[in-house]
């Protein structure tokens, strides 16, 4: 196997997909509620991405950050514009959107002589050194240490935690507003409301991680606006491109410190994925579709709540819109095996932390085929009880 072996693949190879929909090479179809990892926002193979590939590709697919791009510009406008932010930097990746939020929060503390970041635990920001720096999670930070410093961990919706280690020195706070490798978790408004008022109150920045929550999937274009809180910075992609990779970092005013020679990025926001971008953003940014997220997501939420009582290792549903996580009991039953277990079934789901099954479909999927995934799920679950 030439291929580096950093991901325990399941034995499936994927050669088509349309809508919700994906083709396996022996011709079969399996249900797709995983989304390439909460990416292909739009489905597969939907039209409006297909048209937008194809036609921007006959004209111009990169041409470097050294020149102007209508494309880029557009989108950068129609982002801002969606945020009432200031300035958008264009990267390849998430983990990038994040290494740049660092850097905007770093240099905005410079003169300060500000230069502390606190992080969440659960939390999970990328895998790049510096993302990888303010990643709560042990198991993803161990084989790589020493990372970079004056990074300091909080405990996720722990009030108490978070004022004992917000001080004078801290340049910037980054959270995720519903933390999706970290579990499908939910941040509490009070919480987030305590951080912002430091923030202000201590002058640092607060960094949104947006990059899985963004662009449509909690029902709210930015997750943001369904918390009663705007960030300094949000960073986002995965959905942003609906399957083209592209991420973003958005700054306000106040955090608008990058100038020439700051950053950089060959790559970020060439005119094919900017153009692409640009046709999922005016898809997935419109109310009515972002109201459809909201609806499908509580309908989804009200079909799954009935497993609560009728499997005892259900512990709960949590989530918002359309980023949904099923609490497992995992003294009873390991998540990874209702994963395994699914593919039988023709389902694709994925485990989040260490005690749930995340749902996150593509935001076009529609009422049917949520009705389809429960009974392709119960099937799943009734396999796995115990025979008598
Ligand atoms: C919240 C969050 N931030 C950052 C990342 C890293 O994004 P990427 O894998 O595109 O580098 C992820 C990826 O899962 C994520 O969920």
């Amino acid at each position: 196997m030439s291929v580096m072996q950093t991901y325990k693949r399941f034995d499936l190879n994927f050669v088509q997909g349309e809508g919700v929909y994906l083709t396996e090479k022996s011709g079969e179809k399996y249900l797709d509620f995983v989304a390439g990892i909460a990416v292909n926002a739009l489905g597969h193979s939907h039209p409006v991405i297909v048209k937008a590939i194809t036609e921007q590709a006959k004209k111009l697919i990169h041409i470097s950050n050294l020149y102007h791009d209508d494309n880029q510009i557009a989108l950068a406008h129609k982002l801002v514009s969606l945020a009432d932010h200031h300035a958008v930097f264009f990267t390849n990746s998430g983990t990038e959107a994040i290494e740049g939020a660092l850097k905007v929060a770093r240099k905005y503390g410079k003169d300060k002589g500000k230069s502390k970041i606190l992080y969440m635990t659960d939390s999970f920001h990328g895998r790049t050194m510096g993302a990888l720096a303010v990643t709560g999670q042990a198991k993803y930070q161990e084989p790589f240490a020493p990372l970079i410093g004056d990074v300091v961990e909080v405990s996720f919706n722990n009030r108490e935690d978070f004022l004992a280690k917000m001080d004078d020195k801290v340049c910037g706070v980054i959270i995720e507003p519903v933390q999706g490798e970290g579990g499908i978790n939910p941040v509490d408004p009070e919480f987030l409301k305590t951080i912002k008022e430091a923030c202000d109150d201590k002058d640092a920045l607060l960094i949104f991680d947006e990059v899985q929550a963004g662009i449509g999937r909690t029902g709210t274009f930015f997750a943001y606006q369904g918390f009663d809180v705007v960030p300094d910075v949000i960073a986002m992609a995965k959905g942003l491109g609906g399957g083209v990779p592209i991420g973003a970092l958005m700054v306000n005013q106040r955090a608008d410190v990058l100038t020439f020679g700051d950053h950089g990025c060959t790559f970020g926001g060439n005119p094919l994925v900017t153009a692409v971008s640009r046709a999922v953003v005016d898809v997935i940014s419109d109310e009515d579709f972002l109201e459809a997220v909201k609806a499908k997501g509580a309908y989804f939420k009200e079909k799954l709540l009935p497993l609560v009582a009728a499997y005892d290792y259900i512990k709960g549903i949590k989530g918002r819109g359309l980023m949904v996580g099923v609490t497992i009991d995992t003294e009873k039953m390991a998540p990874g095996t209702i994963v395994s277990e699914a593919i039988k079934h023709k389902l694709l789901i994925v485990g989040a932390g260490k005690d749930t099954i995340r749902l996150v479909p593509p935001l076009v999927v529609t009422y049917e085929e949520i009705d389809e995934f429960m009974v392709r799920f119960k099937n799943t679950l009734e396999a796995l009880k115990p025979q008598a």
